[in-house]
């Protein structure tokens, strides 16, 4: 018998991006972030680019979302809102530094047009919410326990019409969603079970039997904070351990080097946020 391997589709994808041309560790409101740790700004530029790079070099399109004054954190452009079916579910920052992101962030979904859902609750866009549009008929993961509000979550649910899981996180250093668990494609996802409470744990290897289960090896090295477009997977390259699982299981591992944003707490995902347009929504 021969044993054919899955094969993995990649979908072409539009994606948000901010440089990094004001970062810069000048608080730290994550376990990561050490204020009296320099941080190499052109390298952090170079690095981006060449994330950038790569994501239009795999065929993706990508939007640039100018960096403003007093926003170091902005490069993180994953945390500005949440997009389903064209519609934006808008950013609520826990912190006052990064509070006045969400209105750049509105600013870019009012110009395209995108019906925009103003957050009355704290959520930090896709670092706390993922979407998986084949998994249940198109569900949602969303996770509580350090930034976004679990109320946040039955919000989102109602603006966006789909089911939300609610995910609790328990470990600091994995603050958000995305720093603990990834879509992979349409319904597959990898996550590290030790950053989620028993109770999650047990709801998440109910709903995804097939999960790519990472350790905290591959979280600690940012590797679960990817971009995957169903078969090219976007992932810190220090995430060694975890290119191969990647690999193992018929994606194609694609490192990148994030060495400078990964000081202020993220990499790869928390740099790009995912433009989900509905099939039904006028071309753009
Ligand atoms: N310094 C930022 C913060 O703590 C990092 C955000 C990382 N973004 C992410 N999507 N996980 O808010």
């Amino acid at each position: 018998m021969v044993i054919v391997k899955d094969e993995r589709m990649s979908r072409m994808r539009t994606y948000l991006m901010c440089p990094p041309e004001r970062f810069e560790v000048a608080y730290a409101i994550n376990p990561w972030m050490d204020t009296s740790a320099p941080v190499d700004a052109e390298l952090a530029l170079k690095q981006w680019q060449l994330l950038r790079e790569t994501l239009t070099g795999l065929g993706h399109t990508v939007h640039v979302l100018p960096a403003e004054d007093g926003l170091p954190d902005m490069v993180y452009a994953a945390n500005g809102g949440f997009t389903v079916d064209g519609v934006a579910f808008g950013a609520r920052f826990r912190y006052p530094q990064r509070a006045a992101e969400a209105a750049a962030h509105r600013a870019f979904y009012d110009q395209h047009g995108w019906p925009y859902v103003e957050p009355t609750e704290i959520n930090e866009g896709e670092g706390d919410f993922a979407y998986l549009p084949d998994a249940y008929g198109g569900m949602i993961l969303a996770g509580h326990g350090f930034r976004t509000e679990s109320v946040a979550h039955s919000h989102a649910q109602e603006a966006l019409g789909r089911p939300v899981i609610s995910l609790q996180l328990v470990d600091p250093r994995f603050y958000h969603l995305d720093v603990a668990l990834a879509a992979l494609d349409d319904k597959t996802i990898t996550y590290y079970p030790g950053a989620f409470s028993a109770g999650s744990q047990r709801v998440l290897a109910q709903l995804f039997p097939d999960a790519l289960i990472a350790d905290e090896a591959d979280a600690l090295a940012f590797g679960l904070n990817l971009v995957s477009d169903g078969r090219n997977v976007v992932f810190n390259a220090e995430a060694t351990g975890l290119g191969g699982k990647l690999a193992a299981a018929g994606y194609t591992p694609v490192p990148v080097e994030l060495s400078e944003l990964k000081k202020g707490g993220g990499s790869v995902k928390c740099c790009v946020a995912e433009l989900r347009l509905s099939p039904a929504s006028p071309a753009r």
